[in-house]
C-alpha cells in the first residue's frame, strides 16, 4: 500500500508503530520498499556512510538532489523523505522554500526533512505554505555538530529537557507532519510522544516513540568507523561482503571463476578462420 503523510497520522491516531530505514541508491531503495517500511529517508548522513565524510556537512543540495532521484526510482510504496543538507535552509526563508522544492522538483522526494527547533520554525510554515510536507528532526541535530560540541545524547538536564519538549510543540504547530527524535532519554521521548499529536520517529530515542528509524548500513553491519549504542546490527552483511569479495578474489587468481557457463560461444567455423 502506498505511504502518505495521512498514513503516518492514520498510523499515530491507531498507535501502529511506523518504520522508517535511510537509502542513498536505486537498488537498496527498492530491496527496502520491498520489505514494507512506510518511509525511506535519504538522510544526508549520505556523507558519512557513503562518501566518506566525518560528519554531514559538507553534503550539498546536488549529493541530495543525485540520491534522491535513484532512490525514488527504485520506490514503489514507501514515503520518500529528502534531508535538507547544511546552509541549504539555514540562510533564509526563501532558500528553505527554493531548495525544498528542488528535492521535490528535481529528486521526486514526497517530503523533505530539516533540523531544529524553535529558530527553523518559519521555514517549516513557509515550506508547509509551499504544499512541501516537512518532518523535523530535534534533540541531536547532526548538522550542528561543532555548535553542541559532538555527537551527544540531548535533553538530559531540566532546562535542556523542556526546551526539547517546546521544540516539539512548537514544529508541530508550524505544520511538520512528523518529528525525528535523535539521542534522547527514553523517558524524555514518551512524555514528548503524548505532547504532540504528529508521530514522533525514533533514533536511540527508546522503544516509546511513535515510530523508529535507522541507517541501513548500521544495521546491516556495513559501516565500521563506528558504531552508535542505538544501533542493532540485525544482520551481519559486512561481514558476508568481505568474504564473498575474498572468494571472488581466490577464484579469479585460481582460474575457478569465470568458468564455461559464464562465457559466451562463437562457431568453431568462424574461430578456425581466424588463425
Ligand atoms: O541523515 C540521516 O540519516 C538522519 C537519520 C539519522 C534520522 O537524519
Amino acid at each position: 500500500m502506498k505511504n502518505t503523510i495521512v498514513t503516518f497520522k492514520d498510523a499515530k491516531e491507531r498507535c501502529e508503530k511506523l518504520t522508517m530505514l535511510t537509502a542513498y541508491d536505486y537498488s537498496m531503495a527498492k530491496l527496502i520498499d520491498d520489505a514494507g517500511v512506510n518511509g525511506i529517508l535519504v538522510g544526508d548522513s549520505v556523507g558519512m556512510v557513503c562518501l566518506g565524510y566525518e560528519d554531514t556537512i559538507s553534503v550539498t543540495m546536488e549529493d541530495m538532489i543525485h540520491h534522491t532521484k535513484a532512490v525514488s526510482r527504485g520506490v514503489k510504496n514507501a514515503l520518500v523523505v529528502a534531508d535538507m543538507p547544511f546552509m541549504s535552509y539555514q540562510t533564509s526563508v526563501y532558500d528553505a522554500v527554493v531548495n525544498a522544492g528542488r528535492l521535490m522538483k528535481e529528486g521526486r522526494a514526497h517530503a523533505v526533512k530539516l533540523e531544529g527547533g524553535i529558530s527553523m520554525c518559519d521555514r517549516i510554515e513557509a515550506i508547509v505554505k509551499a504544499s512541501i510536507p516537512v518532518m523535523a528532526h530535534i534533540g541531536l541535530t547532526p548538522q550542528s555538530v561543532n555548535a553542541i560540541g559532538g555527537f551527544k545524547v540531548q535533553g538530559k538536564n531540566e532546562e535542556a529537557a523542556k526546551e526539547l519538549i517546546e521544540a516539539a510543540k512548537a514544529v508541530e504547530k508550524a505544520g511538520a507532519f512528523a518529528i525525528v527524535l535523535e539521542c534522547v532519554p527514553s523517558k524524555l521521548a514518551a512524555i514528548i510522544r503524548k505532547e504532540v499529536s504528529i508521530p514522533t520517529i525514533g533514533i536511540g530515542a527508546g522503544s516509546e516513540c511513535d515510530g523508529q528509524i535507522l541507517v541501513y548500513q548500521d544495521m546491516l553491519g556495513m559501516f565500521s568507523d563506528f558504531t552508535p549504542k542505538f544501533v542493532k546490527k540485525f544482520a551481519n552483511v559486512g561481514e558476508k561482503m568481505t568474504e564473498a569479495f575474498r572468494e571472488y578474489i581466490k577464484e579469479v587468481q585460481d582460474g575457478t571463476f569465470p568458468g564455461p557457463e559464464h562465457g559466451f560461444k562463437i562457431s568453431e567455423e568462424v574461430i578456425t578462420k581466424l588463425y
